[in-house]
């Protein structure tokens, strides 16, 4: 019997050793079905910190791609004469995600789902699926000695464009150069955008909308999530620098003059988010270990005393104020999946659900008696009168404006804009 199979077996082998490079690449140690899994999974437990590219992380440290994260976990670049990386040990990785990850006493991803997850993570970083699926007594979780593909550092960097695209779904490119576009947002006049760049690093840069030139405006650390003042001639952003191992808020003059000038401190992650109409008071989010992402108020007159505005056990964030300033909306994972909540401010206990079918990314433009949000490929606009109390507030059934795959961001925070909601700024894949 075993004979008979290696009789099959063998000029199998052969044919596809002689026909591949890298015979054992070929060889994974999971499925296709678990990455895909794992893909689901990890885009509701993980991205929302991680990114949807497994390496936006609040911090560099926590890409969870790369051979510089593959290293950390034990692989081995090839020997001379190898294509092989060795070593890696995906089961210290497991063990550490299933302890560890997410952050906080509670736990929703169980073992199991945890090893798919890691599924995912090693076809993200380059390892191949295979016909057999990987269980917790795989010997090739201590070392999967797979061919490893050193470009994976690449990996996820899309080339994108800044596009407009109107109500109904017709295009307009932004004459910039393709670049890793991450979380466009437009200048209250409407003349510039900010936006992240990941080239080594990422940056915040300055697009004119116009002729598309660009300028890189950050340049110390890393520098993410950028944000508008008020009058425009500020822009905000998380920065991790100097000695600080977290990102913190900070902002600087949008025209590249002077200094930038540090916001917020502490111990945990901090971004910007938005600014309450009368244009006092910042929103930010805190990622805490036991409450997860929180909402916190920064009060730019007086003593600038920062004071949590909401914090629970999930992931709270993408915060939009209405115009008279008396609510907002975020999106929240109570439910355990992502949804749209309409809150009052500055007292956060009324609040209604504004979404029943999932919904992130919402904005509020200023004005705009609708609120917008992406539902999958779809992006939803649904009207909301508000009123003196969350009964008085009437709230519209959603409605798709257009539907396209335009690159998502599946935490929170919106990857695309409008200050006018006839027109949003959104990141296409570049051909
Ligand atoms: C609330 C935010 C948050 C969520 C959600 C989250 N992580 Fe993390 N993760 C972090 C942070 C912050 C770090 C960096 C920790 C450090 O450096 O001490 C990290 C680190 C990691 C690391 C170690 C990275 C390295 O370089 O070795 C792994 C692996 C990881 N996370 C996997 C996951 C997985 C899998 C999930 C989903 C099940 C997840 N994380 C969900 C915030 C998060």
């Amino acid at each position: 019997m075993v004979k008979q199979l290696m009789g099959i077996l063998i000029p199998f082998l052969f044919v596809h050793a002689a026909q591949s490079a890298q015979p054992s690449a070929a060889l994974g140690i999971y499925t296709e079905q678990q990455a895909v899994a794992g893909k689901a999974l990890y885009e509701t437990h993980c991205a929302g910190c991680h990114g949807a590219n497994l390496m936006n992380g609040p911090r560099t440290s926590s890409s969870l791609v790369g051979n510089e994260f593959i290293q950390k976990w034990g692989a081995k670049p090839p020997q001379a004469g190898s294509t092989q990386w060795t070593g890696l040990k995906a089961d210290a990785l497991l063990v550490s995600m299933i302890k560890t990850m997410p952050p906080g006493t509670k736990k929703p991803v169980s073992a199991a789902e945890q090893l798919s997850i890691l599924t995912y993570m090693l076809q993200r970083n380059g390892f191949p699926a295979g016909s057999v699926a990987l269980t917790a007594n795989s010997p090739e979780l201590h070392d999967p000695k797979i061919a490893f593909q050193p470009s994976v550092g690449n990996v996820g960097r899309e080339q994108r464009l800044l596009v407009w695209v109107d109500r109904h779904g017709r295009e307009q490119v932004v004459p910039a150069p393709p670049r890793h576009y991450y979380l466009p947002r437009i200048s209250p006049d409407g003349k510039r955008i900010a936006v992240e760049v990941h080239l080594d690093k990422p940056d915040v840069w300055i697009v004119d909308v116009q002729t598309g030139s660009m300028r890189q405006l950050t340049h110390e650390g890393t520098n993410r999530y950028p944000a508008w003042s008020p009058d425009g001639t500020r822009v905000l952003y998380g920065s991790v620098r100097g000695a600080s191992e977290t990102s913190q808020v900070y902002w600087q003059a949008a025209d590249g003059t002077g200094t930038a000038e540090q916001l917020t401190v502490g111990p945990y992650e901090h971004g910007p988010q938005s600014w309450t109409p009368d244009g006092k008071t910042l929103s930010f989010y805190e990622i805490h270990p036991t409450t997860y992402r929180d909402i916190w108020m920064l009060p730019m007159d007086g003593d600038r005393q920062p004071w949590p505005f909401l914090r629970t056990p999930y992931l709270e964030g993408g915060v939009e104020y209405s115009k008279d300033g008396k609510w907002m909306v975020h999106t929240s994972n109570e439910t355990g999946r992502y949804e749209v909540v309409l809150r009052a401010y500055p007292d956060s206990s009324q609040k209604r659900q504004v979404t029943s079918d999932g919904g992130v990314e919402v904005i509020w433009p200023k004005g705009s008696k609708e609120i917008f949000y992406r539902s999958q490929n779809k992006f939803m606009a649904v009207d909301v009168t508000t009123g003196v109390t969350i009964d008085a507030t009437q709230v519209g059934p959603p409605r798709v404006l257009f539907e396209a795959d335009y690159a998502r961001s599946p935490g929170s925070r919106a990857s695309w804009d409008s200050i006018d909601g006839r027109r949003f700024l959104l990141l296409k894949k570049a051909q």
